[in-house]
């Protein structure tokens, strides 16, 4: 994702995430299939923070295997498909059911380098009405130590409208 940010968006990242989830929620708004708002989400997010989000996606609970994350709607370089619960970053987010922040992926124990550039990484749950886990959403960037409590805020704020269907 080399192009540059969108040049509209408030530069104070607290307000860029807030405009962002303005927008996702207009986008996705009545539109009912979770694809369609994972992919959006996706996209809008990636495209707002060029320079620090290298790889922007889901992994979705397997509906067949309810331990197992399968990937879903993503902008990046190849992900990997599945990862079980509690492996890697996104296996341990889905286990504990919360955000984490990881500033050297390669200092985490079972990190899973889909693409060895990815140095940081934040991973946020995606809950469906009844509380169960849906997803994660996940984004890995090539800078080290690239996410902090402003990132959390804004993706669990994006996250928690994601399946709200109007
Ligand atoms: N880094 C992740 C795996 C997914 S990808 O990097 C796209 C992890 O350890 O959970």
């Amino acid at each position: 994702m080399a192009e540059a940010a969108r040049a509209e968006l408030p530069a104070d990242k607290a307000e860029r995430y807030g405009a962002l989830r303005q927008e996702i929620a207009a986008v996705i708004a009545g539109e009912p299939n979770r694809t369609a708002r994972y992919a959006t989400a996706a996209s809008l997010l990636a495209q707002a923070f060029p320079e620090r989000f290298f790889w922007t996606g889901f992994y979705v609970v397997d509906e067949t295997k309810p331990t197992e994350l399968v990937v879903g709607p993503y902008q990046g370089t190849l992900g990997c498909l599945r990862i079980p619960f509690g492996k890697g970053v996104c296996g341990a987010a889905a286990a504990q059911r919360q955000t984490i922040i990881v500033a050297d992926v390669h200092a985490f124990p079972g990190h899973i380098a889909c693409d060895s550039r990815s140095n940081s990484e934040i991973v946020t749950p995606v809950f469906d009405k009844s509380g169960g886990l849906a997803a994660v959403l996940d984004v890995d960037s090539t800078q080290f130590a690239a996410f902090d409590a402003i990132d959390k805020a804004g993706l669990e704020a994006i996250c928690g409208d994601l399946l709200t269907v109007d």
